[in-house]
Order: structure tokens, then C-alpha cells, then sequence
């Protein structure tokens, strides 16, 4: 793994070692802390869009493991307006030892990982939010004790969260569904693609309209906002068609009893998703929240314990 861009990019095995290594750093951290594996390794944080989880957690994933981040906020580096993507590829990749970027448009972090030669993470694009994904799957298997063969339902917009996550349910052979409104749903590009990998593992990639239908015996549901950021002039239009994918305690006593309620966050309460349910017993997303931290801990782990940013490269 050089990059860590989109779930759709990983292989069965590097999904298995990235959980597989967020569980580990996690008992560790827990137990007696991180050991230093990053000493003197360095991140990049280049952020388009605000942040709270991605920005804290992989600051503090850095330090856990005795490197450091450094925040760049939207303001300063004009990605792609005061400079182009390729220059700021080529110049951080100087200084650090990975970079990781929130941005709007995907292509600028394939255009980051094409010119750097240390490694680029998705932290959100328009297209995926990989790291975000791989905090849920570990969060629906501490709680659930696996992901493969579970119905894990997305309500709401077929947007960057439910891309990754479908993903991710397709490498782990759980059954995904999401339910959409008419004209939001997931492209077919990535549902056909998603489907040809969930064939290979078991599970199964359904779209529909009906969001009771789609949250009957599920095993997990899954709410995020109606509009992304970056889509807030939509925010209107969208809040007259998205109120029936509501997770509420209708929708809930729909799932199976023991269903967990996962939310990326931020959330608008009210919105995509009651204060009972948020607040209630099937909840755990605050516990989806903190394994940003340990999933992306196993991300750096991994692509920054052998990366160099010093030396002869043709970059
Ligand atoms: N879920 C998530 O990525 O949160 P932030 O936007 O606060 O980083
Ligand atoms: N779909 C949301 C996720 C925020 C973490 C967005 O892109 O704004």
C-alpha cells in the first residue's frame, strides 16, 4: 500500500491489515500506551473544509505514536489557486513523511499522491472518506463481533460516507443497502464495481427508495447529513426530500433488536437523526468517533513507518 486514497483501491488483505492493526495499536494504547514506531516521522494535514474528528484524531494518532502532525488549515496553502496540487505535492513531500488532505474535489488526491513521493491519505473527498470507513467496521465489529453476513443500511444521501462504507462492506462480506431518494442515489459505476468485490466475499450491494423496507432486520443503521459540505446552497431543496430516511425510533424498532446506530458526525441532530436515538441505547457513535483515532493509527502505522521523504527521488 503506497497511498491510502479510496476504499474501492484496497485489496481484501490490506483491509484485513489495517483492522488488524488498529485493534493491536488500540489494546496497546489502552494497556500501556503506544510504543514511539513513528519517532521523528512527520504529517502534513492540509484541510479544504473544516474538521473536527479527522483533524484531533490524526494529530493525536501522530503524537500517540511519537511523530507529529502539522495542521495546514483552508486558508493557507490555496491548494490548487495559489499554487497548483502538483507543486504542493512535490514541496510537503519535501519537508514530511506522509501528508494527509481534506479536500473537495477526489482528483486533487490522486493529483497529490501522483506527484509526492511520500504518502497521500484521503481525509475526505467528494468521492470517499476511506479513513471514516475503516473507524466503522472497526466500531460494528467490537460491537457486533464481525461484519461478515450483517445487514448494514445507509439512509440518506449516496454521498462520499456511503461510497466508502459500501465499500468496505463489499471487502468484509456484509450485506449493504442503501436507501436514497429518487436522484441521490449511489452512481452505478461504484455500486457495480462494489458489487463485483462483495461477489467475491459473500456479501451483497442493494440500492432502494424505501427506507423502512431497507431498515427491516437490519443489523446496522447508518445516518449522515443530507448535505455535504460544500453542497450548503442545496441544503434547502434537500431537507424537503430527505426527512422519510430519518433515523428516528420508528426506523429503529424497524432493525433487529440488538442494531447498532452509527453517524459519521458531525451530526444535525433533529435532522437525519433524533436526539433519542443519538442519545440512545442502540447509539455507539461515540464510540465510532474515538476509533478514528485507532483506525488511523493503523493507516500511518503502516504507510509512514518505511516512507521517506529524504534522499534521490525523481519526484
Ligand atoms: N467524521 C468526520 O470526518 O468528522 P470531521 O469532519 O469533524 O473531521
Ligand atoms: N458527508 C459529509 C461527511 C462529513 C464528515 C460531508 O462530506 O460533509
Amino acid at each position: 500500500m503506497k497511498h491510502f486514497l479510496a476504499i474501492a483501491d484496497l485489496s481484501s488483505a490490506e483491509f484485513n491489515q489495517i483492522l488488524a492493526v488498529a485493534k493491536k495499536l488500540k489494546a496497546e494504547w489502552r494497556a500501556r500506551g503506544n510504543k514511539p514506531i513513528l519517532k521523528n516521522k512527520t504529517l502534513a494535514m492540509v484541510f479544504q473544509k473544516p474538521s473536527l474528528r479527522t483533524r484531533v484524531s490524526f494529530d493525536l494518532a501522530m503524537l500517540h505514536l511519537g511523530g507529529q502532525a502539522l495542521y495546514l488549515s483552508p486558508n493557507e496553502i490555496g491548494l490548487g489557486q495559489r499554487e497548483s496540487v502538483a507543486d504542493v505535492a512535490r514541496v510537503l513531500a519535501r519537508y514530511v513523511d506522509g501528508i494527509m488532505a481534506r479536500v473537495f474535489a477526489h482528483a486533487h488526491v490522486t493529483e497529490l499522491a501522483e506527484y509526492s513521493r511520500v504518502p497521500v491519505i484521503n481525509g475526505l473527498s467528494d468521492r470517499e472518506h476511506p479513513c471514516q470507513a475503516m473507524a466503522d467496521v472497526l466500531t460494528i465489529i467490537e460491537h457486533r463481533g464481525k461484519l461478515t453476513g450483517l445487514k448494514v443500511v445507509f439512509l440518506g444521501d449516496g454521498n462520499n460516507v456511503a461510497r466508502s462504507l459500501m465499500f468496505a462492506c463489499a471487502l468484509g462480506g456484509a450485506h449493504f443497502v442503501c436507501a436514497s431518494p429518487q436522484g441521490y442515489a449511489l452512481d452505478d459505476a461504484s455500486v457495480a464495481q462494489a458489487r463485483a468485490i462483495a461477489k467475491k466475499s459473500g456479501g451483497s450491494v442493494e440500492l432502494m427508495v424505501d427506507s423502512k423496507a431497507a431498515a427491516r432486520d437490519a443489523d446496522v443503521l447508518y445516518a449522515d447529513v443530507w448535505a455535504s459540505m460544500g453542497q450548503e446552497t442545496e441544503a434547502a431543496a434537500r431537507a424537503k426530500v430527505f426527512p422519510p430516511y430519518q433515523v428516528n425510533a420508528e426506523l429503529v424498532a424497524l432493525a433487529k433488536p440488538k442494531a447498532i446506530v452509527l453517524h459519521c458526525l458531525p451530526a444535525h441532530r433533529g435532522m437525519e437523526i433524533t436526539d433519542d436515538v443519538m442519545d440512545g441505547k442502540h447509539s455507539v457513535v461515540f464510540d465510532q468517533a474515538e476509533n478514528r483515532m485507532h483506525a488511523q493509527k493503523a493507516i500511518v502505522a503502516i504507510l509512514l513507518a518505511s516512507s521517506k521523504s529524504k534522499g534521490k527521488s525523481k519526484k
